[in-house]
């Protein structure tokens, strides 16, 4: 009877029933599972207009878009849209200070004005397959985990193989739920991209990073690039007899709009979630991860903001680097804020009581998972001073360009004394190197000189504050040999005297450089530091690091199997992995706090209302008040007259899905994801239905300045448009 009721006890509290779909991102391969409770929500096509094999569908029109975002054909010529922040590099790649099309834009009057970008890439899925049975062949619960991880690597190798064999295609094969399923995808990557259309900055990017991450929002945060193939449509390298590539599928665009309560979903390839995280390790998130990457992040941008203020040359030199470092840094702090009002960490705690009661009904439960989470108790507090000393070789150790570069010396320095490489080998690496540092000596940088002291003093100084003064004897020793007033003049010195800010001495020891050097770059102040630091974080950090989060993986393994054993009711959905996903959800309004309630949609209302000339971000473009003043908004008004700028739904998604389409109820597109509302950023360990939205780029806006701000009307002849 006491057994009964704990059954229920814990079942109950969590079978928590939602009004809305909302949290999840489904495998399209899965998606008739979810088709009812979709249309139920207001869809009207099926699972199989999402993904099919046997006949073209909505998947074919998506692609991965680089390394890390999402993008979606728009024509059947090609043309791909995506956010204007997904072709930033590629943007900026093109401009200088005379010719910048970051800054006033860039639309190519015809295909022959468009502009390869090299390193880009797009992958289309073929067809996707559940090969967890494949994988998991000979595998059993007894083996060593070494064993079993050098097994499955072994069938993977072989099924990729299989897959691959005959066709021009690239197979790869992803664990789900930590390794309890496994799913191959075989891809078509395309290797031609070309660059056809980006708004000025002024508008991609309205708001910038003081907008980032809110709403209300009103960035017009898309670009337009095209594909091409070879001239059966097969992919190949940026040649001038490439052709635009003829998709299977591209996406109708809807210009009628979604309103409250209106069914959404979204097709793209969300990165990374970790739902089943322990109490421990959301507890490390939020009290020692985010805050020291928010700490040292902060220190780094207030450097490259005063340096972007002096001229437009650096503005366009530190642009990529301060939208990227900036991202991380207010998602954190949103992350951050949001975890604290879940209760994030008692919730888990709760949930983990739950755990270990189903855990220990039976005498089987107990044996395979009793155990588990005084395991991941043990191996959590083991894994802290690791896991510090990994965030402040990325955030700290490596923050400054020199770093980089000291990097590469030492690197020299290694092979340079290991008997066993080659002497061409060296010479190459130091001939490599030295052009290399020769070229970034060669750029600006008596300027750049002291941004990049100010990043790896500061950084340096908080790494040596708040972790090394104990950890490293040797840089205490330095530091406090009396020299010095404080850390941060022994840092300043270390940077100033290194050949990493001296050309004339980088050039003297590289130039005719020898293996016997190799002494002499060791004991540079620079490499020296890094050096010591990196042969600890070596040899200690990572090797319990790895070892560790082996262990780890195999601990949640098995613990999310639990999870979904013991609750049979729930339908769960795996950890976002860089696959492609379905997340659905409905135009909805939220509560951000007491008293406030923000509306779903924005229009370009809110952007003359922001404007301010006298802050970057907020400057309007002259053309674009023009057509405001002339309420010259043509077909894409809404039905009050208004223009439309974004809009939120309730899709659950995260960094990857920009770019993704924003599909309606018939699968026609109608915006653009591009962003999460702060208040819901914790959504990537923890969602909550009330608070967190997807934001989206209303396709309207999106034509609107394609059609009359660039007056690019051959880009919407292509398009497909429905009303
Ligand atoms: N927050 C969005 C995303 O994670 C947009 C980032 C680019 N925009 C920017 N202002 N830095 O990627
Ligand atoms: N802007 C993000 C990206 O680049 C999407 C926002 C999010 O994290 O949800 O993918």
């Amino acid at each position: 009877m006491k057994k009964k009721l704990l059954v229920f006890g814990f079942l109950f509290s969590m079978l928590l029933p939602s009004l809305y779909a909302d949290e999840g991102m489904w495998l399209p391969l899965l998606l008739k599972k979810k088709e009812a409770d979709m249309q139920k929500n207001g869809m009207r096509i099926t699972a199989e207009d999402i993904y099919s094999v046997n006949r073209s569908s909505l998947k074919d029109a998506v692609m991965l878009f680089g390394g890390g975002c999402t993008g979606e054909f728009v024509s059947r010529e090609g043309l791909v849209l995506t956010n204007h922040h997904c072709g930033y590099s590629y943007i900026v790649s093109h401009s200088t200070v005379e010719r910048d099309y970051l800054t006033n834009g860039f639309w190519a009057a015809n295909k022959s004005e468009e502009l390869p970008c090299k390193g880009l890439s797009v992958t289309l899925l073929v067809y996707m397959e559940d090969v967890t049975e494949k994988v998991l062949e000979g595998v059993n619960n007894d083996m060593a985990e070494k064993d079993r991880a050098a097994l499955i690597e072994k069938n993977i190798e072989n099924i990729k193989k299989k897959a691959t064999e005959n066709n021009h295609y690239q197979a790869i094969i992803k664990p789900f739920y930590y390794g309890n399923q496994y799913f191959m995808y075989v891809n078509e990557v395309f290797t031609d991209i070309r660059l056809v259309g980006a708004p000025p900055s002024n508008i991609g990017k309205f708001g910038g990073d003081t907008d980032n991450w809110m709403w209300p929002r009103h960035t017009g945060d898309f670009s337009v690039f095209r594909v091409y193939a070879d001239k059966d449509g097969k992919p190949r390298d940026y040649s001038k007899d490439n052709v635009p590539y003829k998709p299977k599928k591209y996406l109708s665009i809807n210009i009628s709009g979604a309103k409250e309560g209106d069914f959404t979903f979204v097709f793209g390839y969300p990165g990374t979630t970790r739902q089943f995280l322990t109490s421990q390790a959301v507890d490390f998130v939020q009290n020692v991860e985010d805050p020291t990457r928010i700490k040292l992040r902060t220190e780094c941008l207030n450097v490259y903001n005063e340096a972007m203020q002096k001229s437009p040359a650096q503005r366009l030199r530190y642009a990529s680097t301060v939208a990227s470092i900036a991202n991380g840094w207010k998602k954190w702090q949103g992350e951050l804020k949001g975890l604290k009002r879940m209760n994030a960490i008692d919730r888990k705690k709760a949930f983990e009581r739950d755990f270990n009661k189903w855990a220990n009904l039976t005498e089987e439960n107990r044996e395979r998972y009793g155990g588990l989470l005084a395991d991941f108790d043990k191996y959590y507090s083991q894994s802290i001073e690791a896991k510090k000393s990994y965030i402040y070789m990325n955030e700290a150790l490596l923050a400054s360009d020199a770093m980089l570069y000291a990097l590469r010396l030492l690197t020299l320095a290694d092979i340079s004394t290991d008997e066993s490489v080659p002497e061409e080998n060296v010479k190459e690496n130091a001939e490599n190197t030295y052009g290399y540092l020769m070229e970034y000596f060669s750029q600006d940088y008596e300027n750049h000189k002291k941004v990049d002291r100010d990043i790896f003093v500061r950084t340096m100084t908080i790494f040596y504050n708040d972790f090394a003064k104990d950890r490293y004897v040797w840089l205490k020793k330095n530091i406090e040999s009396g020299k010095y007033d404080n850390a941060e003049a022994y840092f300043a010195d270390v940077y100033n005297s290194s050949l990493l800010s001296n050309p004339k001495k980088a050039e003297k020891l590289l130039k005719k450089y020898k293996r016997k050097k190799a002494e002499e770059l060791m004991e540079d102040p620079m490499v020296e530091i890094l050096g010591a630091v990196l042969s600890k974080f070596r040899k200690v950090d990572m090797v319990e690091l790895n070892g560790i989060n082996e262990k780890l993986d195999s601990l949640y393994r098995v613990y999310v199997e639990g999870i979904m054993k013991m609750d049979t009711v729930k339908e769960f959905y795996p950890d976002a992995n860089l696959t492609l996903r379905v997340a659905y959800g409905n135009v909805k309004s939220y509560k951000p706090r007491d008293g406030v309630e923000y509306m779903p949609y924005t229009t370009i209302e809110g952007i003359m209302e922001k404007e301010n000339p006298q802050i970057y971000d907020y400057v309007v473009e002259k053309r674009l008040k023009q057509l405001y003043n002339a309420k010259d908004y043509g077909v894409y008004a809404n039905e009050k007259g208004e223009l439309p700028v974004a809009f939120i739904a309730s899709n659950h998604t995260t960094g990857g899905n920009s770019g993704s389409p924003v599909l309606d109820a018939d699968g026609n597109l109608i915006g653009i994801n591009f962003d999460r509302n702060w208040e819901g950023t914790m959504s990537d360990i923890m969602y909550d239905p009330d608070q967190c939205r997807n934001i989206s780029l209303d396709i309207r806006y999106c034509l609107f300045i394609i059609d009359k701000f660039a007056g690019a009307k051959h880009l919407i002849d292509e398009m497909t448009i429905v009303k």
